[in-house]
């Protein structure tokens, strides 16, 4: 399968669980986002449990409905967007341990109506962990290649990605085989250098030299030249989205200065 990765412009908002919802990333679509990324959602039984927890303890959680007969209308109220341009896509960000049958319900009601299902190797929420989610499956590659074999399954007509945080990966060999033998559209990293609020510049470059599947740069992208840095060593487009909870405006001035 030829991969078929193209936004344009080259720029894209990162997850941001409990902000990212239908309203936000409209905004980001309105600005000129190149791909917006609604959530993270929790999509089956284990995670929406580690949702409700998190939640105890005063996070704000999207969680999805668990009945069939709201997929639909919780789809057009929630994620439902409006593109203003062909090239721009739409990607959903999803924790996923096991695939229950409310999983594959949903995710087939999801099919061909997103661009992108990304599946989330980068939570390091304790809940989300301790069933084994998160950037958890980034050091459990069995289960990481059985569901995305269970997740292609699935989808027909949604292509998928993964973000995955670069500095919490044990084997990136092996990570990197599984992901091309799996046919993943792209990878999109956070490539904070651990510990610091920069990005590790020399890791991503280490990714795209080790790939062809397309690679999305994330962390700390705060100006033109911090976009260029990761496109320099290969990444095909960046992403942002700190800033944008304060300053959505910040996505359409670094279009802008990118594309001149
Ligand atoms: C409040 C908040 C929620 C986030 N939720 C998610 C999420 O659900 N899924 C995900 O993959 N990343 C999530 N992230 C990580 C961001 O998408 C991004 O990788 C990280 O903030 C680094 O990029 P930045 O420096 O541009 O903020 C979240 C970050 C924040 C601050």
């Amino acid at each position: 399968m030829t991969n078929t990765f193209k936004i344009q412009p080259l720029i894209a908002q990162s997850a941001l669980a409990g902000i990212a919802n239908r309203k936000f990333c409209q905004q980001m679509f309105d600005l000129g986002a190149g791909m917006v990324t609604l959530g993270g959602f929790p999509a089956d039984r284990l995670n929406c449990k580690a949702s409700l927890k998190m939640e105890e303890r005063g996070k704000i959680e999207f969680i999805p409905p668990v009945k069939e007969s709201e997929f639909s209308e919780w789809f057009n109220q929630n994620l439902l967007l409006n593109k203003r341009k062909n090239t721009q896509r739409t990607a959903v960000n999803l924790r996923i341990v096991t695939i229950d049958q409310t999983t594959e319900k949903w995710l087939k009601s999801l099919d061909g109506k997103i661009d992108f299902l990304e599946l989330n190797a980068h939570c390091r929420q304790k809940e989300v962990l301790s069933i084994g989610g998160g950037e958890r499956l980034l050091n459990n590659l069995k289960r990481l290649d059985l569901l995305l074999t269970n997740i292609s399954k699935l989808l027909q007509k949604t292509e998928l990605g993964i973000k995955i945080r670069g500095s919490s990966v044990g084997d990136k060999d092996a990570l990197i085989n599984i992901l091309e033998k799996q046919q993943v559209n792209y990878i999109h990293i956070d490539s904070m250098l651990k510990g610091e609020n920069i990005a590790d510049i020399q890791l991503l470059k280490s990714y795209c030299d080790s790939t062809d599947i397309p690679i999305i740069g994330n962390n700390s992208v705060r100006c033109i030249e911090d976009i260029k840095k990761m496109m320099k060593v290969g990444a095909i487009a960046v992403s942002v989205a700190r800033p944008l909870i304060t300053h959505p405006n910040f996505i359409a001035e670094l279009i802008q200065q990118l594309e001149g």
